[in-house]
């Protein structure tokens, strides 16, 4: 099997080891570079990652590499064709995603900045938090066109909804479909109105209270997961979502996934980037997929469009 490309992970926590892991298993790609400032933890990792080749069988190679204060190291993502931005600190209990802004922004800017300057061609993911700001300040401090600059949320919040359905129910997750919008934080919009179980409306198999609940549930998806961890935030699932969007690029696959990208005119909104739904290929997004809404739902597309343009402004000076 002819494997290629190569797909950098700037960050090596939890999150960024756990999306190369699934990268390099999924034997597609020639390498998968993964970076981390703490001397010397990218390239143990990424050693023992491919120590576990022959049992995983998989031939994709896997760099480690160190990045030093003064951008040492950072020349190893030269000629990657997707990088994925999981750099940054993740929440504690009782924080916002908002409170890490101006901690995150300095770190992502200073990637961002990396990322031009060796892989200028490079489709980029950020996965750092606040994810629609973050996402904002990748596009301004790379230059990249809008549509080569994603963030991973919505497969993210589409899978929590999902499994909270399933879990509500007791039915396999395969047979339940759902679909969030919005932003990755308070002004998320979970869409009943796109969901279904077996093919059958939501609203036909759970009440408007039920349906509610799940909704509030899925909003505070990250939050639960932080409260029981006490430390660090999730990333079994968000890394799966993160390797997913990537491979869609590798694959110049057009599937369609809901993801935060730059809104120009759909739905009635423009100039932001924002949860949507759209078709990904080699060159990032290739469009987005507008459906159809309730009021409720546009309404609530709107607010997080809202409410992302608020700090729109303040992440360009961060
Ligand atoms: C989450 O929702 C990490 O923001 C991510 O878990």
């Amino acid at each position: 099997m002819a494997r290629k490309g190569k797909v950098t992970v700037v960050g090596s926590g939890y999150y960024g080891s756990t999306t190369a892991q699934r990268l390099a298993e999924y034997d597609i790609l020639e390498t998968v570079v993964m970076t981390d400032i703490k001397d010397g933890w990218a390239e143990g990792l990424a050693l023992d990652l491919n120590q576990s080749r022959p049992i995983e069988r998989f031939e994709t190679e896997v760099i480690g590499k160190t990045t030093g204060q003064n951008d040492e190291g950072y020349e190893v993502i030269e000629g990657s064709d997707v990088v994925v931005i999981t750099a940054g600190l993740p929440r504690k209990p009782g924080m916002s995603r908002m409170d890490l802004l101006e901690v995150n922004a300095k770190i992502v800017r200073g990637v961002s900045e990396n990322i031009a300057r060796y892989a200028p061609d490079a489709v980029v993911i950020n996965v750092s938090n606040p994810l629609d700001e973050m996402t904002t300040l990748v596009q301004l401090a790379t230059g990249f066109p809008h549509q080569r600059v994603m963030g991973q949320a919505g497969m993210l919040d589409t899978a929590r909804f999902t499994n909270s359905v399933a879990e509500k129910l007791g039915v396999p997750v395969s047979t339940v479909k759902t679909l969030t919008l919005g932003s990755h934080g308070d002004t998320m919009v979970p869409v009943p109105s796109a969901c279904t179980v077996d093919g059958k409306p939501l609203s036909d198999v759970l009440d408007a209270e039920a349906i509610d609940q799940l909704v509030d549930r899925t909003r505070n998806g990250g939050a639960e997961v932080v409260a029981l961890l006490k430390s660090g935030s999730a990333f079994y699932a968000p890394s799966a979502a993160a390797a997913r969007m990537a491979r869609a690029v590798i694959e110049d696959s057009g599937a369609v996934m809901p993801v935060c990208a730059w809104v120009d005119g759909e739905y009635g909104i423009s100039g932001v980037y924002l949860g949507v739904e759209v078709e990904i290929g080699k060159e990032g997004v290739r469009r987005v997929v507008e459906r159809d809404l309730t009021d409720t739902e546009k309404q609530g597309l709107k607010a997080a469009a809202d409410a992302v343009k608020s700090k729109a402004a303040d992440v360009a000076n961060l």
